[in-house]
């Protein structure tokens, strides 16, 4: 019998790449967002997002790099370990960057690996379809779960000439929808899906068993994912087509930033409400001691 009081608020659980599963089973969409320090992980685990991808976004978001290409993954394990910190109930998935997977099965298995070894994360996330399958199988039989990614993989930006939306051609889609199929029975938990045209998103989800997670794909995905740095407004570089803000961060800081400078210069910060005090006695003492004057 249970103990717990009917009217008592339900108990969060950490969520799994199981739950992922049965989440799609119920037809409830999949909430998931990028961090890469402890408080924006926190922040977005009160908030109930499913699950924190810690992307190689951060080398655009962050590190202030032209595109992924130079994140390592002394970069990546650094910032998973501190978004892992400020996530209890989230699912923690860590990104594998360019050339930790891609050269040799081994080293896909051993990095990826390092970032529930090292890094507190959960699953990791990969780049690319067919060409991927060998490593994808080998990490997954290595027991750990693997999130697939297809459409725009932007460690390809350079193959893609641009950030350029994919699976536009019946050839390319048809490629696409055969990749999503290999990725599924290479034994991904899950894909995302970037820059594809809405209805193929919708005919894959429909397809696939294992959910998928869309970023500029449409509403027909299992669930969505976004740049946290760009949901926020905080990325003024440049905003993808997709990408709805929902507050402009980076112009909050720099009205705080002005108005700080501006309050230095007036005096008027710090004001007495920031400062400490001595009592009389001791500075009269001081005073006295070092033959001063007040
Ligand atoms: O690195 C990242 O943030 C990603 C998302 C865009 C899915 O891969």
């Amino acid at each position: 019998m249970s103990t717990i009081p009917t009217d008592s608020p339900q108990i969060r659980k950490k969520i799994t790449s199981r739950s992922l599963r049965l989440k799609k089973e119920r037809g409830e969409p999949i909430s998931m967002l990028t961090a890469y320090d402890y408080p924006t992980a926190l922040a977005i685990d009160q908030a109930e997002i499913d699950s924190i991808l810690v992307g190689d976004s951060l080398g655009m978001v962050v590190l202030g790099y032209e595109n992924t290409l130079p994140v390592t993954m002394e970069d990546m394990l650094h910032h998973c370990r501190a978004a892992a910190r400020g996530a209890t109930f989230a699912l923690l998935v860590g990104d594998m960057p360019f050339m930790s997977y891609q050269a040799d099965v081994a080293d896909a298995v051993r990095n990826a690996g390092r970032f529930l070894q090292e890094a507190g994360m959960d699953a990791v996330k990969l780049e690319g379809g067919r060409e991927r399958v060998d490593a994808i199988r080998a990490i997954v039989g290595a027991g750990i779960p693997v999130m697939g990614h297809l459409g725009l993989t932007p460690q390809s930006v350079n193959q893609f000439g641009g950030f350029r939306a994919q699976g536009q051609t019946t050839f390319a889609a048809k490629q696409l929808l055969e990749d999503a199929h290999l990725l599924q029975e290479a034994g991904c938990f899950s894909m995302v899906l970037e820059s594809v045209p809405v209805r193929l998103a919708e005919l894959v989800s429909q397809r696939l068993e294992i959910p998928t997670i869309g970023i500029g794909a449409g509403v027909g995905c299992d669930g969505q994912v976004l740049v946290t740095h760009d949901l926020l407004g905080l990325f003024d570089r440049f905003t993808p087509r997709f990408v709805k803000r929902y507050a402009s961060l980076h112009e909050e800081m720099n009205k705080a930033f002005s108005a700080y400078k501006t309050e230095i210069i007036e005096k008027s910060f710090p004001a007495a409400e920031h400062t400490f005090t001595m009592k009389d006695d001791q500075w009269d003492a001081l005073l006295q001691d070092i033959g001063g004057q007040s």
